[in-house]
């Protein structure tokens, strides 16, 4: 009796509840969410307010006469209803040299510093002045584009993707960071209003080896480029060895987001026993400490993975069975696939509408691209034609390039699963900067706060390393967390004190 009257109870309770949310109105939940955006907002401002004094950057005219063949008219780019401000685009050689095939397209949003951004997609998706997300309708304004902190330069780069022209010659990382110099030096004889200004280099995924390599470049041969370069920012990077980034910290983090792969228990003893074998479940306990006591060994022999210790492809295919809309690059989404202006919303293509918009006859021409180009996001083409000759860059010049800028900030979001966050707190734990190994003091848990919001991830800045993992956010930070992004932006230009 008593258990019935129990059971009776919760029932009404739950459902009273249930009403309760269903009977809170579609204007007040709508007043709700419009409070908690607001407080973002206001608090963000202040910070921008406080620490810049200004409105934001000014504005730059051009005076040689060349860049006006490279000017967007900001009210008049297909598909966008509001006026995004003058911006320049087009394709530039990456040599002074006459018979130059090799050209990089760029666009430019303006101000008085300058920051380099490695994707177009980047533009569209992640951090430009306005926003076409997987889904949606109609492009927004970002009310998070870097291009209120700063002008911004996008550059599809290495030669051989996207809207690029020429032969792919590459052997690594130092040829690539050549040819983006080549392409800067320029950029600047048309653009020479930029010259002298304070520069940041950012980039993301792979860009984790392009961007310190390109950073280095510039350390090491001062006076290439006139260009004041002051720091890098790099999400979900490519750092360090592939059994790092991904096969160590996956099954840990599979058992984190346990409900969101939903895998069954019979396949979880098989993971368990995997993950054993292969030494990745026992490799946070043993290597990985505060300050670290030496050199991070591989689990294995390899630097990928050793036979039959390929756990992330293992638990890829398995997750696809239950998930078929399973996406590596922010593991919350299921089906359907939403479809995407650049036909790429996340594991899969989904081409919805074709052309796609950077391969509209009306884009094309609107950004000055080469009309007879077939647009892709992802090119296939071997843009390292015998592969990619450098060492990770955690390995190699990344310690040199903190060392030598003002502040470096490292993102990562703790949603992707391409590249997994744990994986890089391996790297920056086995790496060597200004005269120590790896951070001395732990990464405290729900130690990033947000403004407006709280805590929203983990943060921990050592000697010129910030580093920064954001909660609800996939591999592309600035797509998915926009504000965080654009907070961690400010932090490396100096505009706060802290992440
Ligand atoms: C910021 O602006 C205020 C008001 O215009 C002015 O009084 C103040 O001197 C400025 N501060 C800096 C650091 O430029
Ligand atoms: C910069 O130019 C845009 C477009 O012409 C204009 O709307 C904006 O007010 C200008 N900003 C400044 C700071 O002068
Ligand atoms: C351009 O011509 C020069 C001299 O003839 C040659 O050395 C160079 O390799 C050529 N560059 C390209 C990109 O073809
Ligand atoms: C960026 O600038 C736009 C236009 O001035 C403004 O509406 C928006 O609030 C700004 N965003 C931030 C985060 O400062
Ligand atoms: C740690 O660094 C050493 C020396 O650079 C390197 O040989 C080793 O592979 C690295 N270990 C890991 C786990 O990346
Ligand atoms: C458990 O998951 C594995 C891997 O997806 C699958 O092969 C197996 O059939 C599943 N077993 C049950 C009982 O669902
Ligand atoms: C672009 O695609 C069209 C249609 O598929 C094809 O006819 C054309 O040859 C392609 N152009 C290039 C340069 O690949």
């Amino acid at each position: 009796m008593w258990k019935l009257f129990n059971a009776v109870l919760l029932a009404a309770c739950c459902s009273n509840l249930y009403i309760h949310a269903r009977q809170m109105s579609p204007s007040h939940l709508k007043a709700r969410q419009q409070a908690v955006m607001d407080a973002r907002r206001s608090a963000s401002s202040r910070v921008t307010d406080r620490k810049t004094n200004s409105t934001g950057p000014q504005n730059i005219t051009f005076t040689n006469p060349k860049a006006s063949e490279f000017y967007v008219d900001g009210a008049s780019i297909p598909e966008v209803t509001f006026d995004v401000g003058p911006s320049w685009a087009g394709l530039l050689p990456i040599s002074s040299s006459p018979n130059e095939t090799r050209k990089l397209p760029n666009i430019q949003h303006l101000s008085a510093t300058l920051g380099l951004t490695a994707v177009p997609a980047g533009l569209l998706e992640e951090n430009g002045p306005f926003s076409w997300s997987p889904g949606t309708a109609a492009p927004v304004v970002n009310e998070y584009s870097w291009t209120n902190l700063s002008s911004v330069l996008w550059i599809e780069q290495p030669t051989g993707v996207g809207f690029s022209q020429g032969e792919p010659n590459i052997k690594g990382e130092d040829d690539l960071a050549a040819q983006l110099v080549g392409f800067l030096q320029q950029f600047l004889e048309i653009f020479s209003e930029l010259k002298g200004k304070n520069f940041y280099i950012t980039g993301e995924s792979y860009a984790g080896m392009y961007v310190p390599y390109i950073a280095n470049y510039i350390y090491e041969n001062p006076g290439t480029v006139d260009l004041n370069l002051k720091g890098i920012w790099i999400g979900d990077p490519t750092t360090s060895w592939n059994v790092v980034h991904t096969q160590i910290p996956a099954l840990h983090f599979v058992k984190k987001y346990k409900n969101v792969f939903a895998f069954n228990s019979t396949y979880m003893d098989h993971l368990e026993k995997k993950s054993a074998r292969c030494h990745y479940t026992d490799y946070f306990e043993k290597h990985v400490s505060y300050p670290p006591k030496g050199l991070l060994p591989l689990p294995g022999r390899s630097t990928e993975s050793d036979p039959d210790c390929d756990i992330w492809d293992d638990i890829f295919e398995a997750a696809l069975i239950i998930n078929p809309a399973f996406n590596v690059y922010r593991i919350f989404d299921v089906l359907p696939v939403l479809w995407d202006v650049l036909g790429f919303p996340g594991s899969f293509p989904n081409i919805q509408s074709s052309p796609l918009y950077f391969d509209r006859m009306d884009v094309k021409e609107a950004i000055h691209a080469p009309v007879d180009v077939n647009w892709t996001e992802c090119a296939n083409i071997n843009v390292f034609p015998q592969g990619d000759n450098s060492l990770p860059s955690s390995l190699s010049v990344l310690p040199n390039v903190i060392e030598k800028s003002e502040r470096s900030v490292i993102v990562h979001g703790l949603a992707d699963f391409v590249l997994i966050a744990e994986g890089t707190r391996i790297a920056i734990q086995n790496m060597t900067w200004n005269g120590k190994q790896g951070f001395q003091n732990p990464i405290q848990s729900e130690s990033f706060l947000l403004d407006g919001v709280g805590s929203f991830g983990n943060m921990h800045s050592e000697r010129g390393l910030a580093y920064v993992e954001v909660s609800l956010s996939g591999h592309m930070v600035p797509e998915y967390q926009p504000q965080a992004a654009f907070q961690l932006m400010q932090y490396l230009m100096g505009f706060r004190d802290s992440p």
